[in-house]
């Protein structure tokens, strides 16, 4: 996968894309239409291409795109069997929140500086797809002044970056077949705005564990209710394991949707599982995170971006895809 630059490569599966303004975050059923499995396959083979089209026509604005493939279908779609730790999201339950499971077999994760870019992208991916899948959610995400979230916090401070971002992010030699690839869990966030507005800017930041304005850590506590930013910090015999996280806000003031539009790429799953236990149990259980008393997880999927090579190589079929007709 490419290493995070303006202009250039245009390549497809760039987990690492930079930060964008704007973004979609598409998930797909696969229909049982007959044909659809083999029209996903060859579509998904065809991202790339799609890409380079659509990206070339303003390098500036960076127009990324991640596929990630859900496991419901993916031994049918990919023809190849199961990325070792790849299964479907797995719902938490805690005493106060929950962290349901929603369908999800397709992800497209789509990234750029221009709106109409990812637009364009995703009406040529769609017509490819034609009825060979079925629409769970489409979010449209945008960037608010300073990565805030609509929160008011700073959102992707403590990402990686250089070096320990791929380490991270991308599988290595423990699953060959899959090197390069990621896991990816997305889950659509909405917050009761006029009700986090209520606390102060201390009880705020004492629930994140950041500051505010300046977006300066705060100390973890020792014993008690723990924050946002110290129950996600998984550490495992001393070695502490991270994951890259690309949040965007999402809403509309006019009909009172505020929401934060939660991705979360990783070398192994196990991580970004175990953060969601601690959020939604707690640590110890009972003290949840308390971002969740003002944060409703509305959807939740897993997903595994493969490498471009793999997805590209879904192209050798012997046959063309049969037409699907919706
Ligand atoms: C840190 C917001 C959900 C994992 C943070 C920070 C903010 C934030 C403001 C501190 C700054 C930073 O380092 O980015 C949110 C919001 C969420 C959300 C608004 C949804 C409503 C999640 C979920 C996970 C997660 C679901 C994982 C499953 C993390 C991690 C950190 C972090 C790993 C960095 C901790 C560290 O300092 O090492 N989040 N987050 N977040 N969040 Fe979240």
């Amino acid at each position: 996968m490419s290493v995070s630059s303006r202009r250039v490569p245009i390549e497809s599966q760039s987990v690492d894309a930079p930060l964008s303004s704007t973004a979609v975050f598409l998930v797909l059923s696969v229909t049982d239409v007959p044909g659809a499995v083999e029209n996903v396959r060859a579509t998904l083979a065809a991202i790339s291409d799609i890409l380079k089209n659509v990206a070339f026509r303003d390098l500036d604005a960076a127009l990324s795109c991640t596929v990630g493939i859900g496991a419901r279908t993916w031994v049918e779609v990919t023809r190849s069997p199961l990325p070792r730790e790849l299964h479907s999201f797995r719902p938490v339950t805690g005493a106060h929140h929950n962290a349901p499971s929603t369908p999800g077999d397709i992800l497209l994760h789509i990234r750029a500086d221009r709106r109409d870019l990812c637009f364009e992208f995703e009406r040529q991916v769609m017509d490819l797809f034609s009825g060979s899948v079925r629409v769970v959610d489409e979010t449209v995400g945008f960037r608010y002044f300073d990565v805030r979230d609509l929160l008011g916090f700073v959102d992707g401070t403590a990402n990686p970056v250089g070096q320990e971002l791929r380490e991270v992010t991308l599988v290595g030699e423990e699953d060959p077949t899959f090197a390069g690839g990621s896991y990816i869990v997305v889950q659509k966030y909405t917050h009761p705005l006029a009700e986090w507005r209520t606390l102060t800017t201390e009880q705020q930041e004492a629930i994140m564990g950041r500051t505010k304005a300046d977006n300066i850590e705060l100390e973890d506590a020792d014993s008690g209710q723990k924050s946002h930013k110290t129950l996600a910090t998984i550490t495992v015999d001393g070695v502490e394991h991270g994951i890259l996280r690309d949040n965007m806000p999402f809403g509309s003031p006019a009909t009172h949707e505020f929401g934060t539009y939660f991705i979360g790429y990783s070398r192994h799953l196990w991580v970004i599982e175990h953060m969601l236990q601690r959020m939604f149990i707690g640590d110890p259980p009972g003290l949840h995170d308390r971002l969740l008393d003002f944060s409703t997880a509305v959807t939740g999927s897993t997903f595994f971006a493969p490498s471009a090579a793999f997805l590209d190589a879904m192209s050798d079929d012997p046959e063309p895809a049969p037409p699907v007709k919706p």
